[in-house]
């Protein structure tokens, strides 16, 4: 059991990286969600012909045009997006960034893919150059799809997560992520202890979290690859550390879920093996969701825990289809993730796309709003950062993007012919993909524009 000592905790070295001391001023039109539109009518703020100001790489205003463009000082000169939509910028709550390379690689299922392909592509991350290499593509990528915060999974090795952050930090990115635990269940070549894997996820924590916009996820990687020993530590880390983030997966595939049944016969239910090592907490994000029970989620809401929606991956791998209705009919905080590399697109409008036709086929409806919401503002109050991130209240931090509506002959056809914003942002979430990103601003400064 724990002969660890998380005791002395704190370890948050703040340091602010102003980015752009400058005063920027953006007109577009602006969309963006001051709560969850499935159940608040006026849930989102909307102006047709808007304007978006910054300072010190945060939101100082965001408005109609016409209201605010006296506001700003004589000469400054307003960056014309005239004709595209400005949103904060999308948030994926559960990626992969070491499975990059093996994206679109098929298997019968997430266990079999696990072995072949997921084992061996992480392996190569003991290397700190490789990892250094993955992780500014993955970076870039996650730009030009317009992504600015993701809740990232390394691998095992400290190594990879010295190297993600490292990346992230240079660019001034809201980024969390975390070490792999695992010490159970997998190659040997993969494999940590019970206490090394708490150890070096302590450094980790001390070195990153809350270094900048760096935050740290706790990151056992699922209940089969961890022993009691390392489930009981990584316990110990989450009370030690309340402020961290929780990252792993949780019912996403029925051998899956058999196998946790094998592996804890005592336990009521998956979720429940989590929660009885006391990892349901705020902060904890868990991935998939798909085959909870009504008093699984029922404990999740109370526990202020979140469900990371993955649907590209889902269909993917064939693990199923998440249930909206009852999701939403017990309140459980919810947000859209793309999974890479079980997930089939880096883009949240992709993952829309699917997230759509996943409610449709368990008949649900999911309105575009509702979409663009649980990319945004949702997953953003999922990780107890709604102010810092996911909208423009003054004060947020001014990660933006911006959404060209005639990005391709086919979405100027199309989006020439809506008669609604919800029809506009549907047509969005369906045809859109990285093409239709033309710009993504992280605290304030361009980190992606697009080429034509
Ligand atoms: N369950 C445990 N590890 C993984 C992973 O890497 N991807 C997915 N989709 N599920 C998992
Ligand atoms: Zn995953």
């Amino acid at each position: 059991m724990a002969n660890t000592d998380f005791s002395n905790s704190a370890g948050n070295n703040s340091n602010t990286n102003a980015s752009n001391t400058e005063l920027q001023a953006y007109r577009a039109s602006v969309l963006h969600f001051t709560c969850d539109p499935a159940f608040h009518q006026d849930a989102h703020v909307w102006h047709e012909d808007g304007l978006l100001i910054i300072r010190d790489g945060k939101v100082q205003a965001a408005g109609d045009y016409a209201g605010l463009k006296n506001t700003l000082p004589e000469g400054l000169s307003v960056q014309d997006y005239r004709g595209k939509i400005i949103l904060p910028g999308f948030i994926d709550t559960h990626v992969h960034y070491p499975q990059t390379d093996m994206i679109a690689s098929s298997a019968p299922g997430l266990l079999p893919w696990l072995e072949t392909y997921t084992f061996p592509t992480e392996r190569q991350f003991s290397d700190p150059a490789h990892a250094s290499e993955v992780a500014r593509f993955f970076l870039d990528e996650l730009l030009r799809c317009g992504t600015t915060t993701a809740m990232v999974y390394c691998t095992v090795h400290p190594e990879s997560v010295d190297a993600f952050f490292t990346e992230s930090e240079a660019r001034n990115l809201r980024m969390v992520a975390g070490k792999v635990m695992m010490d159970r269940n997998c190659p040997e070549f993969l494999r940590d202890t019970a206490e090394s894997g708490a150890r070096e996820s302590e450094a980790l924590i001390k070195k990153w979290h809350q270094r900048g916009r760096q935050l740290y996820a706790i990151t056992p990687r699922f209940a089969p690859t961890s022993s009691d020993a390392q489930m009981h530590l990584a316990g110990e880390l989450a009370r030690a550390y309340p402020d961290t983030y929780l990252q792993t997966h949780v019912a996403e595939n029925t051998d899956e879920v058999a196998w946790v049944k094998a592996l804890y016969p005592q336990a009521r239910s998956y979720i429940d093996v989590y929660d009885h090592f006391g990892m349901l907490r705020p902060r904890a994000m868990f991935g998939h969701c798909i085959w909870l029970d009504d008093a699984d989620r029922a404990r999740m809401v109370e526990t202020q825990s979140a469900g990371a929606i993955c649907p590209t991956s889902n269909l993917f791998l064939g693990s199923g289809l998440f249930d909206f209705a009852r999701a939403d009919a017990q309140h459980l905080a919810l947000s859209l993730a793309t999974d890479v590399g079980g997930g089939t697109s880096f883009c949240m409008l992709q993952t829309m796309n699917e997230a759509y036709k996943v409610a449709r086929m368990g008949g649900s409806h999911l309105p575009a709003l509702r979409l663009f919401y649980l990319a945004t503002l949702g997953a953003a109050r999922s990780m107890q950062l709604e102010g810092v991130i996911g909208n423009f209240v003054a004060g947020a931090e001014a990660d933006f993007i911006v959404l060209d509506p005639q990005a391709t002959p086919l979405l100027a056809r199309r989006t020439a012919r809506t008669g609604s914003l919800e029809e506009l942002l549907f047509v969005l979430a369906l045809l859109g993909d990285d093409r239709t990103v033309a710009a993504t601003y992280a605290a304030g400064r361009q980190v992606h524009l697009r080429q034509n």
